[in-house]
């Protein structure tokens, strides 16, 4: 297949609203598609001379052509409570949240909402995201299983968590080590899928599942670590009481080697200078949550400051839906520009769309394989049109640059404004990727 349209991809992370050497860009563009793989991309008149005769042709024409967006952070399991009225991290844990994972010891539950979830995805542009499952194995199941009809690459894991949830949310330090090494047995490495060892915070694992974590950890070196660190300020009190040995709450995850370049840590609101610190030292990851860090008034993340300390935070951005209020990626980076601004500072345009295509692959250590339209790279690819709405279309008459088009885009945006999601080369919207999107 041969998608043509403008093509837009990041070669390296943006200096500023005028680094046009951190991307390429073709007007008149093409990415040709062979086997789920990007074979060639640059300008039409080269690549479709590469193209096999009778090759069928997307025109997507004038629509910009970028890497399908990836979400580093987010719930499947909290579909149903995006939008949970009126408390604050711990409260809404308990009143919203761990009722409703409750239901996700049903598989029939678990696979429906899977599908939805990552129809949705799909529909908003996003083709890769790392997600958290219920504390139960088979919700793990049914979300990869799902991705899998996609030949989605997908990063997840099931939650482990054996304190501090009701007695139907929890597993136990052995059960949570036995079911997670089964589910990198059967995951792990499987087309595009892989596991992610998730322990929940540290308020809801005891010291000995921490133990299991980071013995799942030194087992698996080459997993991803995902859990959250730093969000509220209740929070950081009672894990920190919770492990009254600790240095700090990242000395917690440090204490038990699950700090480290394939960890992602959701939220880092309320860093202390040793914690970034410790953080930058090990290479891990800091992921920003935006739409969740204002809706559930947790704080404000200081995105700029720690990319630009002496010791780096290397940082990703997410939904982290149900905290988070939107699927979009458009929307998230709307919210983390907002949140970015009352802290006295701008991202610009280009930098927010390098970060939610190669920025967050980097993240996630994935650059070879998503986010970048490189050759060999995977077909995950989103069309995007800036005037998909009145709105969107009166607003662009005014727009001159790509830059101008890719901020009316994240600040108008939503699903409208994606017309087409490939995953793998396979379009996504209009069709229901692998499941018939029917739930219970
Ligand atoms: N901390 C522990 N669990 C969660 C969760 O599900 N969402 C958010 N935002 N923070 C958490
Ligand atoms: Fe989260």
């Amino acid at each position: 297949t041969l998608i043509r349209g403008r093509v837009l991809t990041f070669l390296r992370e943006p200096q500023g609203p005028g680094d046009h050497q951190a991307y390429s860009y073709e007007e008149d563009g093409a990415v040709l598609i062979d086997g789920g793989r990007i074979v060639a991309s640059g300008a039409y008149g080269e690549v479709s001379r590469a193209a096999a005769p009778g090759c069928t042709t997307a025109d997507h024409r004038p629509h910009l052509i970028m890497p399908g967006f990836i979400d580093t952070h987010a719930h499947f399991p909290q579909m149903q409570v995006i939008a949970s009225f009126g408390a604050e991290l711990l409260d809404w844990l308990n009143k919203y949240t761990f009722p409703e994972e409750a239901r996700f010891g049903d598989p029939a539950h678990a696979a429906g909402i899977a599908e939805f979830f990552l129809d949705e995805l799909a529909r908003h542009g996003t083709t890769t995201v790392a997600a958290y499952c219920s504390v139960h194995p088979q919700s793990a199941d049914a979300l990869f299983e799902a991705a899998a009809r996609r030949d989605m690459c997908i990063i997840a894991g099931k939650v482990m968590m054996d304190r501090n949830a009701p007695d139907n949310l929890v597993d136990t330090p052995p059960t949570s080590y036995d079911d997670t090494q089964a589910l990198i047995r059967r995951w792990h490495g499987k087309g595009r899928a892989r596991y992610a060892i998730t322990p929940r915070f540290a308020i809801t694992s005891s010291p000995e599942q921490m133990e299991m974590a980071g013995a799942l950890a030194r087992e698996h070196p080459d997993l991803h670590i995902q859990t959250h660190l730093s969000e509220n300020r209740d929070e950081i009190a009672l894990a920190c009481s919770l492990y009254p040995e600790a240095p700090d709450y990242t000395g917690i995850y440090e204490r038990y080697g699950l700090t480290g370049p394939k960890s992602l840590f959701g939220h880092c609101i309320h860093l202390s200078e040793r914690e970034a610190d410790a953080l930058s030292e090990s290479g891990s990851v800091a992921v920003f949550c935006p739409t969740s860090n204002l809706f559930l008034g947790s704080g404000l993340f200081d995105y700029q400051r720690y990319r630009r300390r002496a010791k780096p935070l290397r940082v990703a951005v997410a939904t982290d839906v149900g905290g988070g209020t939107n699927y979009s990626m458009l929307r998230t980076m709307d919210e983390g520009y907002k949140a970015i601004g009352l802290q006295g500072e701008k991202l610009n345009p280009l930098s927010s769309f390098w970060q939610i295509t190669r920025g967050n692959a980097e993240a996630l250590a994935l650059a070879d394989e998503i986010g970048t339209l490189g050759n060999g790279t995977s077909a995950d690819i989103v069309i995007l049109d800036a005037g998909a709405t009145p709105a969107m279309a009166l607003r662009m008459e005014r727009a001159k640059t790509l830059a101008e088009e890719l901020f009316v885009l994240q600040t108008l945006g939503d699903d409208r404004a994606v017309v087409q999601t490939y995953v793998a080369g396979k379009a996504m919207k209009g069709s229901t990727g692998g499941g018939d999107g029917i739930r219970d």
